[in-house]
């Protein structure tokens, strides 16, 4: 098949394109290196450096012989995804080039407009051009299961049927958003269905869970295939903080109370869904919602497996629980429904003792990297615009 990775200098589209050009697909990569901008300015880096695009596809094709063709522009230029479109004419889109965190979009306004103006707009921008160019292309976009927030009922994959004052309906599920980068989500969201109702484009909206993992079968393959794996305040999914700090041997910061809850997954399970998704396309004028995630767990579950995970490794890992940088529910409801991919094939690799006790020593060999500074909170939900003077 023809596949376009956008995103794919990003953690998650590194591994998905080298996925698919193992397969065999006709892949090509879109970034505009915006995320190693992103990182120089808050001052982050991943544990590992990762190197250069263009070397990481040079390095896969002399390891593996498949070719990957790289295209650098930015969503936000119609013209670029236009011709994009009109030369690759691809058969699936897998869309992950957004700024994907929460606090970077919550450090003030300049950087809520950004991520805003960023997502929505290459979205857009994305949508007319399928429209345009290879209207029967399968766009596959990942969207976050924050969009829906904690509702106190049941989260249903992407669709509610509803009996309101006696009549019946089937309506996108009710989305309470927590951070203007969520809130991204939610408006792709909606750009998306209104474009498979009035065009007849395919979709599939992926609303993904926290990420955590490092490895996949073609990251082992050789030196230099890695992915980015971020811990810090901004870009680092919890566990991988926790991670982390219990390798570093600093308490484990837990935000507020602990009990929020997520569905959570590995990384090898992305690729799986993302693979099921363009395998099983959506029909045309579908827009499909799958909720993409394997297990939940509340936050102070994640310390204490880790804690475990540290004593098995000889480590004393502390648990604090610190000031909540966050505006959000610290002990709910959850339960989020998530069997369309399992009735797909997924297969997960769940969060067992081996997987954490394998990602702890992974982390524990790169432990001279880490810069605890980054680690701890230092962008508030409540602080609107002042925030920036406190990075
Ligand atoms: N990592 C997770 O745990 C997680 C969870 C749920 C959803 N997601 C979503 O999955 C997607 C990928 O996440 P990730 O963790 O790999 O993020 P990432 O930041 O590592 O990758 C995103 C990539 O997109 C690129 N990009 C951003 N804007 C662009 C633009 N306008 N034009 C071209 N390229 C652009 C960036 O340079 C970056 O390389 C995001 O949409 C994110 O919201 C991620």
């Amino acid at each position: 098949m023809r596949v376009l990775v956008l995103g794919g200098d990003g953690y998650l589209g590194w591994p998905t394109a080298m996925h698919f050009s193992a397969r065999g697909d006709e892949v090509v990569i879109v970034d505009n290196f915006a995320k190693r901008q992103w990182e120089l300015e808050d001052g982050i880096e991943p544990l590992v450096a990762v190197p250069p695009l263009h070397r990481r596809v040079g390095q896969w094709e002399k390891v593996t012989g498949h070719k990957m063709l790289i295209r650098v522009g930015d969503l936000c230029n119609h013209r670029f995804v236009y011709t994009l479109l009109d030369d690759f004419r691809p058969e699936a889109i897998i869309h992950y080039a957004e700024q994907p965190s929460a606090p970077y979009s919550m450090q003030g306004r300049e950087k809520a407009v950004y991520t805003q103006t960023n997502n929505i707009v290459g979205t857009l921008n994305l949508l007319f051009g399928i429209q345009h160019s290879c209207p029967d292309c399968h766009f596959i976009k990942l969207g976050t299961m924050g969009e829906y927030g904690t509702p106190n009922i049941d989260i249903e994959e992407g669709w509610l049927d509803v009996e309101h004052n006696g009549r019946k309906d089937r309506v996108l599920f009710p989305k309470k958003a927590g951070s203007f980068y969520h809130l991204s989500k939610v408006h792709d969201s909606n750009n998306i269905e209104f474009a498979c109702r009035v065009w007849g484009m395919r979709a599939t909206d992926l609303n993904q869970g926290p990420v955590y993992g490092i490895e996949t079968e073609q990251t082992e393959l050789a030196p230099g295939l890695h992915t980015s794996f971020h811990y810090d305040d901004v870009f680092g999914t919890v566990l991988n903080r926790f991670l982390v700090q219990a390798a570093i041997g600093v308490p484990l910061t837990v935000y507020g109370a602990g009990g929020q809850t997520r569905g959570y997954l590995n990384l090898r399970d992305t690729l799986q869904c993302v693979e099921l998704a363009v395998d099983h396309p959506s029909e045309r004028g579908e827009f499909r919602v799958f909720n993409q995630f394997t297990e939940q767990f509340s936050v102070n579950q994640l310390a204490e497996m880790i804690k475990a995970a540290g004593s098995r490794a000889g480590l004393g890992v502390q648990v604090n629980h610190i000031e909540n940088p966050r505006v959000e529910q610290e002990k709910h409801y959850y339960n989020a429904k998530h069997s369309k991919l399992a009735d797909l094939g997924l297969e997960p690799h769940l969060l067992t003792e081996q997987a954490m006790d394998r990602m702890l020593a992974v982390v524990r060999r790169h432990a001279e990297n880490v810069n605890p500074k980054a680690i701890l909170p230092r962008v508030r939900w409540l602080a609107g615009d002042k925030t920036e003077e406190a990075l």
